[in-house]
């Protein structure tokens, strides 16, 4: 289903930033967790962007910091170590996304769908990932395409919804979508929302979420300083059927990007 609308977003001029790093770093721990209760998982990546993206100069500096943290707090370790991995492999110069992130981690029996209406994003997801028959490349909308997922088959899920918020409809949507996404789904499928923390438009759809998937849900924010990420005051993720264990990693991975990146204004609130 080639060219579906695409709203113009590209992903690189955040790549690695604050709020990717929060992303990727609990993503990293799901994964881990996930991977290691055996059986396949069918992962879906709902807004893939183009899986490889060469880091500024500043990031790169928080993303030695990381690596080169001597505290190393476990819950970090699975973000660090494919942050090793891909530095020792590609250069530091160059950012893993999610796409890149979660084959890292996936096993030979799970399977990975990659969805995204941006020509581009497209593009360089083929040149990725073609030769992996693990992966499904989908140039199409992805919240048809997390409506329309299939999970049979494998013994868990993990769908990570990351839109880029470039119109408040993605608000609206992304609360829709995970309301009916949880209602398809049991405990063994996590679903995984990311939202920037604006001025206003994510307090909506927070109460949406809170107000329908209370009890299921696990829901975490970092604030940092509008200068970090040119005026988004922080990061947050809603995660539903949270694998056990995260409500304790959440927080502390979350503390320690805040030590490593030198803010100290973190606020976390965790529900479910
Ligand atoms: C925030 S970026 C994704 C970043 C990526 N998940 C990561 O963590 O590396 C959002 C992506 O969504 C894509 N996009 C925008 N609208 C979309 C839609 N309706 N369906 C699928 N992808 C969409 C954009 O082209 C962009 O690549």
């Amino acid at each position: 289903m080639r060219g579906a609308e695409h709203s113009g977003y590209r992903h690189s001029r955040h790549a690695g930033n604050a709020a990717d790093v929060h992303k990727h770093a609990v993503l990293a721990w799901i994964m881990n967790r996930l991977g290691s209760a055996g059986g396949p998982l069918c992962i879906l990546d709902t807004h893939a962007g183009d899986g490889l993206y060469r880091l500024e100069a500043g990031r790169r500096h928080l993303i030695s910091r990381l690596r080169e943290d001597r505290h190393r707090s476990p819950a970090l370790e699975p973000y660090r170590r494919v942050l090793d991995a891909w530095a020792r492999s590609a250069g530091e110069e160059t950012y893993p996304g999610s796409p890149l992130l979660l084959r890292t981690l996936m096993g030979a029996d799970d399977s990975l769908l990659l969805a995204d209406t941006h020509p581009d994003a497209i593009d360089a997801l083929r040149h990725r990932f073609d030769d992996d028959p693990r992966v499904t490349l989908l140039d199409g909308d992805g919240w048809a395409a997390l409506e329309a997922w299939r999970t049979d088959g494998c013994m868990r899920g993990l769908a990570l919804v990351d839109p880029p918020y470039d119109s408040d409809t993605d608000y609206r949507l992304a609360g829709e979508a995970m309301i009916g996404a949880a209602a398809r789904r049991g405990p063994g499928v996590c679903l995984c929302l990311w939202y920037p923390l604006a001025e206003g438009p994510h307090q909506a759809m927070l109460d949406t979420l809170n107000g329908a998937l209370a009890g299921r849900s696990l829901h975490a924010e970092l604030r940092f300083p509008p200068s970090a990420t040119g005026g988004m005051r922080g990061s947050g993720l809603f995660i539903v059927h949270p694998p056990d264990g995260l409500d304790a990693a959440i927080p502390e991975i979350g503390s320690r990007l805040a030590r490593i990146s030198h803010r100290s204004d973190t606020g976390w609130r965790a529900r479910g």
